[in-house]
């Protein structure tokens, strides 16, 4: 009985053995062909709810230009390469799943041909045959179950392609990296302890550790009484935008927030004053030069420490869809604000007698983006925000647009 199982296995497994170089070719071609169509779909999918987010962000432009037509024309093409991307993807799996299919029949009408043979010619009973026709489907179903798993997985890879671009993307790392690195050439070399670590971040993983350990001494020093004892100085500041590097927007700027006054940026539109805001909120770090805190440069402080030294209120602030009342609060997000705190801030805003003025006081809901406020309420809602947060550093970007 041995000896006809072992044969059976021999004409079933021999195909396998002999084709293995060539299935593994096979692998490598279907993972290179099928990785982009997976990967395209994917970015398909992604472009249909850009468009929609855009549209719905931007709403109010849309229907004062009457741009209506033109937002379905671009979400219908969206939708249309989504659709031949999604045939595409179809057209892949369903080759694959022929492919299989044609494969397993082959393998049973072989077991069969070649079994029936044998049970004739007596070399085998009738109920082996029959086990083993069983077992075969058993093993079919699994093999066919492997590879849906499988080509399910390529598009898992596709997608954690995306989300690590995305997340690479961030230059956090990269700007601490960069001002530290520079403040450390800069050190002069006498210190023995500064050698030691320096010759110990020689591989570029050891640095990035290292950084950040530096990141973490230098905001244990007190970040918030340099910012509000000391000045905010740009110092030879260059920038340029990331998506448009070869504009330069600041050259050279060098500029000195004298701490416990007010300076006023004054100058046309375009001139870079709101990005100067940007720096100094530090949603982007300088091209080149730095910005000082009581002489620190600001790149050795955690980003998340420096927002709680920096209250901004933007040119066009966005409000969340909760309570005039709840908005306020979210200048201090972590904190349980109470209602006279609020007031407080509202009233130092000259928001207040608005606010009361509204059908549920600070209850009334803002609605979408603040949608239900006009601009220069919205503002002051955001200036209260900042006033209730009581950082060293207030930033006020064109806020009397509205007012
Ligand atoms: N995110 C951005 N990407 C590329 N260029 C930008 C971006 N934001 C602003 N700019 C450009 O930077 C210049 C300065 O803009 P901005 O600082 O907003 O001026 P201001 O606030 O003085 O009116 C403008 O020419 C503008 O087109
Ligand atoms: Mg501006």
């Amino acid at each position: 009985m041995r000896s006809h199982w072992n044969n059976i296995h021999t004409f079933f497994f021999i195909p396998t053995t002999g084709t293995h170089s060539g299935c593994s070719d096979a692998c490598t071609v279907y993972k290179r062909s099928t990785l982009p169509v997976f990967k395209a779909h994917g970015m398909a999918q992604a472009s249909i709810s850009d468009c929609v987010t855009e549209t719905f962000s931007a709403i109010r432009t849309v229907r004062s230009f009457g741009g209506e037509k033109r937002q379905m024309f671009s979400f219908a093409s969206q939708v249309l390469s989504f659709q031949s991307s999604g045939i595409k993807l179809a057209s892949f799996k369903s080759a694959n799943e022929s492919l299989t299919r044609v494969a397993v029949y082959i393998s049973l009408t072989a077991l069969y041909v070649l079994g029936g043979s044998k049970v004739k010619a007596g070399e085998l009973s009738v109920g082996t045959m029959a086990s083993f026709i069983g077992y075969t489907f058993t093993l079919t179903f699994a093999v066919q179950g492997l590879v849906n798993t499988f080509g399910d997985l390529r598009g898992t890879l596709a997608a954690v392609e995306r989300i690590n671009s995305v997340l690479s993307g961030a230059p956090v790392d990269d700007a601490l990296a960069y001002g530290l690195e520079r403040e450390l050439k800069q050190k002069t070399m006498d210190d023995e302890s500064y050698k030691l670590v320096l010759s110990n971040i020689s591989t570029e993983n050891n640095q990035k550790n290292y950084l950040h350990y530096m990141s973490a001494l230098k905001t244990s020093s007190n970040l918030c009484n340099l910012a509000w004892s000391g000045d905010i100085c740009l110092e030879d500041v260059y920038f340029s935008y990331p998506l448009r590097p070869d504009v330069e927007i600041l050259n050279g700027l060098n500029l000195r927030l004298k701490c416990g006054t007010v300076t006023a940026l004054v100058g046309p539109s375009g001139a870079g004053k709101s990005t100067v805001v940007q720096l100094l909120s530090r949603f982007y770090e300088p091209t080149r030069g730095c910005i000082t805190v009581a002489g620190e440069d600001v790149r050795t402080f955690d980003k998340s420490e420096w927002a709680q030294v920096v209250s901004i209120v933007n040119q066009e602030p966005v409000l969340f869809s909760v309570s005039v009342g709840e908005n306020i609060a979210y200048g201090l997000p972590d904190e349980d604000v109470s209602k006279e705190d609020v007031i407080k801030a509202a009233k130092a805003a000259n928001a207040h007698d608005f606010i009361i003025s509204l059908p549920q006081g600070y209850d009334t809901l803002v609605g979408e983006r603040g949608g239900l406020l006009s601009g220069g309420q919205r503002q002051r809602i955001a200036i209260a925000q900042a006033l209730l947060k009581n950082a060293p550093i207030l930033i006020l970007d064109e806020v009397l647009l509205f007012v």
